[in-house]
């Protein structure tokens, strides 16, 4: 299949030699080294390739694509392909599947083959109902069989790792993470990444460390756990108790890059707006023109949570009538600090 990589507009692009040395331990997935156990999560609409390259930056030992849809990829269309972007910077880097068709699962497999990536995911933790509706995503946790053939047919496609993403079960009467990801292991999967909760669960709670613990007993392949890690403390606590061998940091990320390092979240804004104006430099770099605005506002009202100002930042944030105004407000803000806050 004659494929056309989506590189970047310019793959000389740098500055990536500063990606940090980590103090928690490494971790392998099947051929793939990792630098560390701690990585970010697929989220629909946040996980692109500038917020990939920050979190790489920030020591992010691998980042998984946001889900992709496997008749998206066979239709070619626009808005999936853009979701294949990449550089030869932030590898390693995972793009992850959803779909309930083996035979399709299989062709997107081929064709996601083929670019300069490092690992397959496929989706089956999602409670989308768009994706549920499907069949796909969480639903695949209450059809084993069709799961299995799912992944069989995405292992026959590549010679890429395969990770599978499970939630607990589909609801607190039906817990089989741990016989699902058994099942896993046996058709070829070369990792787990498990979201301690069930389908039923949505978000509410918190996620159950025993139950990410109880799918690591069933399986010898590495199991990352997944599900409220704010920190990078949380982390290193969520392996400790779940013994698992790596972590998946999702909500955790979103404006705050700096979870991936053992020091977190600088306390105070002039720390912070550097991190941001970087992330705002790759968007403008990587997304395409017409939609780097929303991208930027969606990103970079993240960063301000729980800071004093706030609210009036995101206001100002999402009344920016261009990228450009956008980013000089944050550089004024950068330049007027502490002052303004
Ligand atoms: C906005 C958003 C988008 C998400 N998109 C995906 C996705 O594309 N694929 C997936 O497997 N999970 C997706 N998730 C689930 C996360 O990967 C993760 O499993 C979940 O948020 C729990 O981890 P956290 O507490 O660290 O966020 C998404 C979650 C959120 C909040």
């Amino acid at each position: 299949m004659l494929l056309k990589f989506h590189l970047s507009r310019d793959s000389h692009y740098s500055r990536y030699s500063s990606l940090t040395t980590r103090s928690a331990s490494a971790m392998r997935l099947g051929p793939l080294q990792l630098s560390s156990p701690f990585i970010l999560a697929p989220l629909a609409g946040y996980t692109d390739l500038p917020f990939r390259l920050l979190c790489r930056e920030h020591g992010a030992a691998l980042c998984y694509s946001e889900m992709i849809s496997c008749h998206g990829l066979l239709y070619r269309q626009r808005n999936t392909l853009e979701m294949l972007d990449t550089v030869a910077e932030e590898r390693p880097v995972a793009m992850q599947l959803f779909g309930a068709e083996p035979e399709i699962m299989g062709q997107a497999t081929s064709y996601l083959s083929e670019l300069p990536i490092d690992l397959i995911d496929i989706n089956m933790g999602c409670p989308v109902r768009k994706v549920i509706k499907k069949g796909a995503g969480c639903a695949l946790m209450r059809q084993p069989r069709l799961a299995e053939a799912v992944i069989r047919q995405v292992r026959a496609h590549t010679n890429l790792p395969v990770t599978v993403k499970i939630r607990l079960g589909w609801n607190h009467q039906e817990i089989n993470g741990p016989e699902f990801a058994k099942m896993a292991e046996d058709a070829g999967a070369t990792a787990i990444i498990v979201h301690g909760r069930t389908w039923s669960d949505g978000f509410g709670g918190i996620a159950d460390r025993a139950g990410i613990a109880r799918v690591k007993a069933a399986v010898n392949i590495p199991v990352i756990g997944n599900g409220d890690i704010h920190t990078y403390q949380d982390g290193l606590a969520m392996m400790a108790e779940s013994g698992c061998d790596g972590v998946m940091i999702g909500r955790g990320a979103l404006g705050n890059p700096f979870v991936f390092r053992p020091e977190g979240r600088p306390v105070n804004l002039a720390a912070i707006l550097p991190s941001l104006l970087r992330h705002l430099e790759l968007i403008n770099h990587f997304c395409q023109p017409e939609k780097v605005l929303a991208r930027a506002q969606n990103q970079a009202g993240r960063y301000f949570k729980g800071l004093p100002g706030s609210s009036d930042i995101r206001k100002k944030i999402y009344e920016a009538a261009s990228f450009a105004d956008l980013r000089l407000e944050i550089q004024r803000l950068a330049e007027t600090f502490p002052q303004k806050l």
